[in-house]
This record gives C-alpha cells, structure tokens and sequence, in this order.
C-alpha cells in the first residue's frame, strides 16, 4: 500500500496527547509526562515538528535553541512511528525544523545518543554526511547520574553547516 506524504507542522497544544503515545510506542526513548510535552507543543512549539498523517502524530522532533549558543540546535527527541521508518521521515524532519525562521543562524546540531542505539547513530552520521559537517562526542551524563538503571548519554555534536538547499 503506498503511504500517504506526511505534512510537516509545528507542534500545537493539541497534539500533546498523541506524541506522548508515540513517544510510547518509540522505546528506547525516555518517556516524558504529558505536560512536558504540551510545553514543547506550546513554548517550544517554533523548534519542534510534527509529522502528520490523517490526523494522526506519526513523527516527532523536539528540540530547542542551546541557552548561551544562539548558533546550537539541541535535539532532545526524535521519533518516527514503526509504519514509517526506513523512508527518511526522521532526516525530512530535522532538515525541516532546521528551516523554520526560528533555526535560522544555527550551524550547530546537538543531541544525546545511547552507545547501543544503532538507528541513531546511523540518523546522526547521515546527517553530518549530507550537511558535509564533522562529528564529535563525549560522555554528556554517565549511568550514575542518570540514576544507575539508564545507559550513558553521548553528547553528539555537528557541524559547522550552513543552511541545506
Ligand atoms: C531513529 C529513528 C528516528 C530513525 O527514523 P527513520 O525515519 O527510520 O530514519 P531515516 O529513514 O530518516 O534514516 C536516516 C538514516 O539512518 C539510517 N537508519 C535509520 N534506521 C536505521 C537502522 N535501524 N539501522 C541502521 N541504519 C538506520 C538510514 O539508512 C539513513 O541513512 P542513509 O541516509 O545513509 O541511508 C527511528 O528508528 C525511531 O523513531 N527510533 C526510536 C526512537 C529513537 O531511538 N530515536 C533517536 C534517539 S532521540
């Protein structure tokens, strides 16, 4: 069956809710309350996307502008429903927040991975690829200080990169 072409839009207080489930469905992702997804839904809503079909949430990228480093996007999460993996929705959706007006100026993308997290760090290193940018990383927050029952979270960063035509 041919999928459907998702629209890409900022978060509204609406889609709460739904990206909770989704992040639900998403494992290994860290599932976070409802609230604090209708606070990305809403007071970060310009650097966050969703990916819609039918009405449906079926992608989700969260992120915000680094406090300090107007040039930095920090990712927090990125999530692609089962149904649409494999189709490049999760790099259609970075490319697209990093767009919006609200990203304009950043030549940087951060985020935290997993060292077991195959589909990321392929997400991530595809990214640097095609944006033609370096990567480094280094332990961001080690299993004792995520409380002893996490894996540690390696701070990935990329770039510099100038805007994607
Ligand atoms: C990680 C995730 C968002 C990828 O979504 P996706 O839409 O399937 O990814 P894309 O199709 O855009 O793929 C981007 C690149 O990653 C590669 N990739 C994606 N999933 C992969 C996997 N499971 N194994 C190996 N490579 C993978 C693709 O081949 C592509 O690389 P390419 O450009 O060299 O071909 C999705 O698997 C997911 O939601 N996982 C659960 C949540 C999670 O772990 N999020 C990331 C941490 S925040």
């Amino acid at each position: 069956m041919e999928t459907k072409m998702p629209v890409l839009r900022h978060p509204t207080v609406d889609d709460g809710a739904q990206i909770h489930q989704l992040i639900e469905q998403c494992p290994p992702l860290d599932l976070n309350s409802t609230y604090l997804y209708l606070l990305q839904c809403t007071h970060f809503a310009d650097t966050c996307l969703v990916a819609e079909i039918d009405g449906e949430v079926a992608g989700f990228v969260s992120g915000y502008i680094k406090p300090g480093a107007s040039d930095t996007y920090f990712l927090w999460q990125v999530a692609v429903g089962q149904a649409l993996r494999g189709q490049g929705m999760a790099r259609k959706m970075i490319d697209a927040v990093l767009d919006r007006r609200a990203c304009q100026g950043i030549k940087h993308l951060e985020t935290t991975i997993t060292p077991d997290n195959e589909a990321s760090w392929a997400l991530f290193k595809a990214f640097a690829r095609d944006r033609k940018a370096g990567l480094e990383g280094e332990t961001f927050f080690t299993t004792d200080q995520l409380g002893g029952e996490h894996s540690p979270e390696q701070l990935v960063r990329i770039g510099p990169f100038e805007a994607f035509a």
